[in-house]
This record gives structure tokens, sequence and C-alpha cells, in this order.
């Protein structure tokens, strides 16, 4: 037998494990294991059903994700799995799948051609494809529709979330949820319908409904995907191999199935969603901190400053169930911050995402506290206090002597030090920056500054904790801004340029908004306040390089008073509802500053507005690379992805340069360096890729190969 799949019996019933560690994905070897399995069960005459259960902490979580990064580098074709669902489903004895953990993808179209399926009540099922790019490709788009109806077919395949086998058992996926043992649960279930005829999911067509009943769920479908999924195909095209399969026979429509599956395979979209996949899971391998790096158990944490990030940091605690005690200086800003945490928890429930139960938990661990008192029983504390080196450095020596040994001290600062930071106590080792974004109890990218001396027990902590957390943490380097904010500065000063040249503030924002960006960038400072970078922009005035060109916009739109969003007006007008127009003065008075700085007015493209800005992006990502304060490109996708909304579809700024090929890129970069002048001078990496033809992802994989 394959060594990935065995056979044992039960009696009258055989159990056909899949054994394929970590997650038992369908790679070559498991589809022939399972087929070989069929025969031999259905060739004894002892043996009355079969259960497919998979060992370890899962059933099947899908095709091996890594064979498609093969077929597509190679332009191979592989064996898909349709004969092997064909093969199990034309079995003269009933195959009862038992699910725990995840059926995802090709695990649920497995599980599907059983002619039965029982699961754990913790299980969850779906076809998460469109996440990577593609469709369900082995009939999840054919037979989902026959076993729970069209609309919700169609919603699990185009929206990709799972359900959870409570959901998947009132639709009609499951059969039975099983309580305590999972296998003697399907042993029993199998011996029930032994002898019965088995129903093939297949030949089921009483959910299909008719094309009159389903028009609308299609033009339904289609709407929500072009809204929530702005700019990725396969939703689209999985709603049209749904579609597509309703009128055909049901081979014709996994051949439909087939070939949109493989169009979305080699499409650029999935190479960059497949990048993403492995990269979210690439980031938290530390080279120099390995796996077994003994870690410590944060039971209890706290939080100092409890305005807008120190809240959201404590709900993010309570959320994972740990118990933060949450300081501030005194009543007034305590009650402030506990008022907006609940403030926010209430609009949670309201819109249906937390239970009333489950706020009303999470409250319970959050403790607001005046003093340091309960500060010697946590593991871990987070600072969250106004940004200023002093007031941080007071506050650090105060932890020093409040916190047990052990116990890691985070600062969440955006801009300072963490070294400085770290001098204010006796143990900088225990220091480590852990740079939440905001909202923080929103945002999934979770920035951690390593510092010279944080240790790497520190650092494997927060790596695993961050997970804990519900984020993705990004192990970064301490340099001005970390890797996120430094990339951002120069992407924004592009943007201000562009208008200072002529472009229209909303056309720079369309742009790159139709590049798939959440938002353009100048909208974007309207929304976290014009008047931060202003701040931040003076204090360091003193190191700007003379003879330099700098952006001027937006520091003569803050001494006019216009922060953005906070005062109503910014690089746009804002109504009651925060609803944004654009403002004809701010294109005037534009117009009017750049004819006394001498600038020459002209028409600018979309093309080079994103150009301009998402080069800024890609020429800073590779000098942070350079300098090492990023452990690889892919590091900097995850931040730009996660914390920045760039689109996934792309892969992040360092992908996408790669899609668009790093000669191109170098070159246009060389351009703006004659046309805009030392601010573009091309980052010596960037320029040593492209000269010997060689991607980021190349780079990434050298460095890692070397580490
Ligand atoms: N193929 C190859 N490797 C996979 C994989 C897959 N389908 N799913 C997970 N892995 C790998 C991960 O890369 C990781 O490897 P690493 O340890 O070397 O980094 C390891 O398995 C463990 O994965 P996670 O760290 O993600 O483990 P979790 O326990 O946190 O999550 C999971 C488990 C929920 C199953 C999650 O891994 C997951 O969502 N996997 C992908 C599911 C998916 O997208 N399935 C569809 C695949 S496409 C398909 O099936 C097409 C079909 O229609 C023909
Ligand atoms: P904030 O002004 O909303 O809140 C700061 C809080 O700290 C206030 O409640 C204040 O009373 C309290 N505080 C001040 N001194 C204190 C002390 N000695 N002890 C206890 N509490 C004290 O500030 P915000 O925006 O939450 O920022 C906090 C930190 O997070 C800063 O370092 C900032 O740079 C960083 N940051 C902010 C982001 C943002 O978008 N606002 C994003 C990422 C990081």
């Amino acid at each position: 037998m394959n060594n990935n799949v065995r056979i044992s019996k039960d009696n009258d019933v055989a159990v056909i494990t899949i054994d394929n560690p970590p997650v038992n994905a369908l790679s070559p070897g498991v589809p022939e294991g399972i087929s070989a399995a069929i025969d031999e069960m259905n060739s004894d005459p002892s043996i009355k059903a079969a259960v497919v259960i998979g060992a370890g902490r899962t059933f099947v979580a899908g095709a091996d994700i890594k064979e498609f990064i093969k077929m597509t580098s190679s332009g191979a074709r592989r064996a898909t799995l349709l004969p092997l669902l064909l093969h199990i489903e034309d079995s003269g004895k009933p195959v009862i799948m038992a699910i725990h953990g995840n059926a995802f993808g090709g695990g649920l179209e497995l599980a599907m051609a059983g002619h039965y399926r029982v699961a754990a009540s913790t299980a969850q099922v779906g076809q998460p494809e469109v996440n990577l790019g593609i469709i369900p490709g082995a009939g999840g788009t054919q037979r989902l529709p026959r076993l729970i109806g069209v609309a919700k077919a169609v919603q699990m395949c185009a929206e990709g979330k799972p359900i959870s086998a409570r959901e998947a058992a009132a639709l009609g996926l499951i059969d039975r949820l099983i309580d305590g043992d999972l296998l003697e649960g399907a042993v029993a279930f199998a011996r029930e319908v032994a002898g019965k005829p088995a129903p093939k999911t297949r030949e089921r067509n009483e959910k299909l409904g008719t094309a009159a009943e389903n028009a609308p769920i299609f033009a339904a479908a289609r709407d929500t995907a072009r809204k929530k999924q702005r700019g990725l195909k396969a939703p689209l095209v999985a709603i049209d191999a749904v579609e597509a399969g309703i009128g055909l026979p049901f081979d014709q429509g996994c051949q439909a199935e087939a070939k949109l599956f493989t169009e979305c395979l080699f499409s650029d979209q999935s190479k960059a969603l497949i990048h993403v996949f492995f990269g979210e899971r690439e980031v938290a391998k530390i080279p120099d901190v390995p796996k077994e790096t003994p870690v410590i158990p944060v039971n209890r944490a706290a939080v100092v400053g409890s305005g807008t990030m120190g809240g959201g940091i404590a709900m993010v605690f309570a959320n994972a169930g740990i118990p933060v005690v949450l300081k501030d200086v005194d009543e007034a800003a305590l009650d402030l911050g506990m008022g907006k945490i609940r403030k926010n928890y209430a609009s949670s429930v309201q819109r249906g995402r937390f239970t009333q139960e489950f706020v009303d938990e999470r409250l319970r661990l959050i403790t607001p506290v005046l003093t340091y008192d309960e500060f010697s029983r946590v593991d871990m504390v987070v600072e969250a206090v106004f940004e200023g080196m002093a007031l941080k450095k007071t506050v650090f020596a105060g932890l020093d002597r409040a916190c047990r040994r052990g116990a890691i001290l985070a600062s969440n600062t955006s801009t300072l030090n963490i070294d400085e930071i770290a001098s204010a106590t006796s143990r900088p080792e225990a220091v480590i920056g852990t740079h939440f974004f905001s909202p923080a109890n929103v945002m999934r990218l979770l920035e951690i500054v390593r510092g010279k001396k944080s240790s790497k027990e520190v650092v494997a902590t927060c790596m695993q904790l961050s997970k804990k957390l519900g984020k993705i943490g990004v192990l970064v380097g301490n340099c001005r801004g970390f890797v996120g904010n430094r990339m951002f500065g120069p992407y924004r000063r592009e943007a201000q340029f562009l208008v200072e040249e002529g472009a229209e503030v909303a056309a720079v924002d369309q742009a790159l908004v139709e590049f798939g960006n959440a938002m353009g960038p100048l909208a974007t400072g309207d929304l976290a306040g014009l008047d931060v970078g202003w701040r931040i922009r003076k204090e360091y005035r003193h190191l700007e390089k003379p003879g330099i060109r700098q952006p001027f916009a937006e520091d003569r739109l803050c001494e006019m008073g216009r922060y953005g969003q906070k005062t109503v007006r910014g690089w746009y007008l804002y109504d009651e509802n925060r609803r944004a127009s654009t403002d004809p003065e701010v294109s005037a008075l534009v117009r009017k500053w750049s004819a006394d700085a001498g600038i020459a007015q002209r028409q600018i493209s979309a093309a080079e507005i994103v150009d301009r800005c998402i080069y800024a992006l890609v020429n800073e990502g590779a000098r942070i690379l350079e300098e090492g304060y990023a452990l690889r490109a892919v590091d900097i996708d995850i931040i730009y992805l996660n914390g920045y909304g760039f689109p996934a579809y792309r892969g992040g700024p360092m992908w996408y340069a790669d899609t668009v090929g790093l000669q191109s890129v170098y070159r246009r970069i060389c351009e703006f360096h004659q046309q805009h002048g030392e601010l573009w001078a091309p980052a010596p990496l960037l320029q040593q890729l492209a000269e010997t033809g060689k991607t980021f992802a190349e780079f990434d994989k050298e460095h890692v190969a070397a580490a």
C-alpha cells in the first residue's frame, strides 16, 4: 500500500486512513493510494463499507498547492482528481467520509464523492480556492450545488469562506455530526448504511432549481463579487463554472469547470495569490531563531495607555482570551479609553460579528488600572502612550521596576528607536517593538521590531503570539519608520509631487484604486490625519539634505488647519457622514503654489501615476532589503498586503515588480531619476538584480539558502 494511505479492517468495515502530514494534502501518490484502497475493499467479500479518515490534525486541506507552482513554472499538466472521485462514487459498497479539522478545496471535493459524510462538530468545510486565484477544479462547482442548492454553493465557491460542520449539516452537506470518537461513530454509521443503495452525489439533481430560479442568484452573486472582491477574477469565474454546470450533464459540467480552472491557474493573479499563501507562512520562519527556541508563556498581559492604540491592543488580548490590565494616567483618560472599547464591542454586536455573551466575557478580561500594582503578575506589557522619547523612557524605567524578570516589555512606537527605549531599562534583552496598525483590533499586520539586544526567546514568543492574537507577525529591523511606514513615505511623497506637477487630487487616488489599492494615498492621508506627518516632518526637517526637492502641498494644507477627515477638510471636503467630495479650492491653491515654485504643469496619465507611486515603494523596499531591515522580499509583500491595503492579487509590491520585470522597473526608475533628481536614485540591489536578470523571489531563495 502507498506510504501515505493505509487500509485496515474493523470487522466488516474497511478504514482507509490518509496520512500525509502536516495537512493531508492530496500530493502525488495520495490519490493513487486512495484509489487502490477502494479497489482492495471492493474486492474483499468480508467488507461491507469503507470509512475514509485523515490521520493527525485534519481530514484533507486540499490539493497540494506546491504542485500548482511546479505546473505553472514547467507548463506541465498533471493528472486531475476527477477520475478518482468517479471511482469512489462508483464503488459498489458505500464509502463514508469522516471529517475532522478541515475538508478544504480538493478535500471537500473528495468528501462529496463519498456516499455519506460524517463530521466532528468542530470541523470546517469549504471551497477556499478563490483565495488562491483559482476555482474548485475537481467537481466542486458541480457536486456542491447538488448537495446544498445553487445559492449557497455559489456563495461558498465565490467567497471562499469555510462553514462550520454544524452549518454544513443543516444544509445537507454533512449527514451526521459525531460527538465523541469520530472513527467509532463513522464505523457505526457505515454499518447502518451497509447493504442499502448508496446515493451518488453526481446523480442528485433535486436541488439544482430551474434556469429562471437561478438567474437572479447568479446576478446577485456577481454584483457581490464585483463589490466585495474588487479586481479578483476567480470569484466571477467560479460563478461561471457553477452556472455552466447547471444546464449541462455532470461530466460536461466538470469539463467546463476544468477548462476554467486551468485558465485561472495559469493567470498572474493565481501566481501572486499562491506566493501570498506561502509568504504568509514563510514570514514566521526566522533563520537565526529556530522553531525549537523556547517561548515565554503569555497568560496575562498589560497595556500602558488606553488611547486609540492601547484600547485596541487590549481588545486584541481579550479577544484571544488573555486577561489584560489597561493602565492610564488618570480616571478621566481611563474612562474615555474604556468607553471607546465598550462602544467598539457594541458595534461588533450590532453588526453580528460577536454575540453579547462573547463581548461580556471579553470585557471581563480587561481590568482598568491606575497603578503598576498588578504589573508584577503579567508576562508581557505593550506600551502605547504618546509618541515621545522622553515619555517612553520614563514609562520603560517604571516597567523595569514593576515587572517581574522574564516578562516581555514591548513598545507600540511607530517612529522611535527601540534600542534607545530599551536603554531605559536594566534588561534590554526583554525589550522589543510590537507595532500594531490602526485600528489595532481589526488590522491583521503586526510588525515585530527586533532591537539590537532583543533575545531570541522574546522574538520567538512575539512571533508565535501574533498568530494566537489573530495577527500576522512580520519581523523587521529597527530603522526609522521600520519597514511599512519607511516605504509609505516615498509613496505618499510621489502622490503629492504628482498633484504639484498638475494631476488632479481625485485622479491620483483613482489611478491607485484602479490598480487595486483599498484607498488612494491622498485619501489615506486625510483618514490618518495630515497633521501626523506634518509634525514628524517638522521634527526631522534638520535631517533633510539641502537642495533635494520636498513636497509642500500637505504642509501648506496643514498650515491652513486642513488636517483631513478630523477637521472635515484636507485634500477633500467631508460631509457629516465622512463622505468625501473634491474641493476646487484645493486644486486652485495647489496650482498657485506650484506656479509660485516654478513647477511646470502637465497632463499626467494614470499609468504614470501608478508607476511613480508603486515604484517608489519598490525602490525603497529594495533598499530596506539590502540593508537587512526586512529578512526577505516576501516579508515586505506581506506587510503591504496586511497593513496598507495593497491588492493581494498583485502579490505585494516586490512580487508586482517581479511580474512587471525588474529590468523594466529599473529602466523606469532611471528615467524618474533623470527627470526628478536625487530622490529617485535607483537602489543598488534593484540595479544589481536587473542587470543580472534576477527577481526578488530568486534573491529570497538565495538569501535563505545562504542563511
Ligand atoms: N498544499 C500544500 N501545502 C499546504 C497546504 C496545501 N493545500 N495546506 C497547508 N499546507 C502547508 C503549509 O504551507 C504549512 O507548511 P509549512 O509548515 O512548511 O509552513 C503547513 O502545511 C501547515 O499549514 P498552516 O501553517 O497553514 O497550518 P494551520 O493549522 O494554521 O492551517 C489549514 C491549516 C487551515 C488547512 C491551512 O493550511 C489552509 O487553509 N490550507 C490551504 C487550504 C486550501 O486553500 N485548500 C485548497 C487548495 S486548492 C485545491 O484544493 C484545488 C482543488 O479544487 C483541485
Ligand atoms: P493616543 O493619544 O490616542 O493615546 C495615548 C494614551 O496614553 C492616552 O490615553 C494617554 O492618557 C496615555 N498616557 C500618556 N502618558 C501615559 C503614562 N505615563 N502612563 C499611562 N498612560 C499614558 O495615542 P495613540 O494614537 O494610541 O498612540 C500611542 C502609540 O502608538 C504611539 O507611540 C504611536 O506612535 C503609536 N501608534 C499609533 C498609531 C495610530 O494610528 N494612532 C499606529 C501605530 C502606532
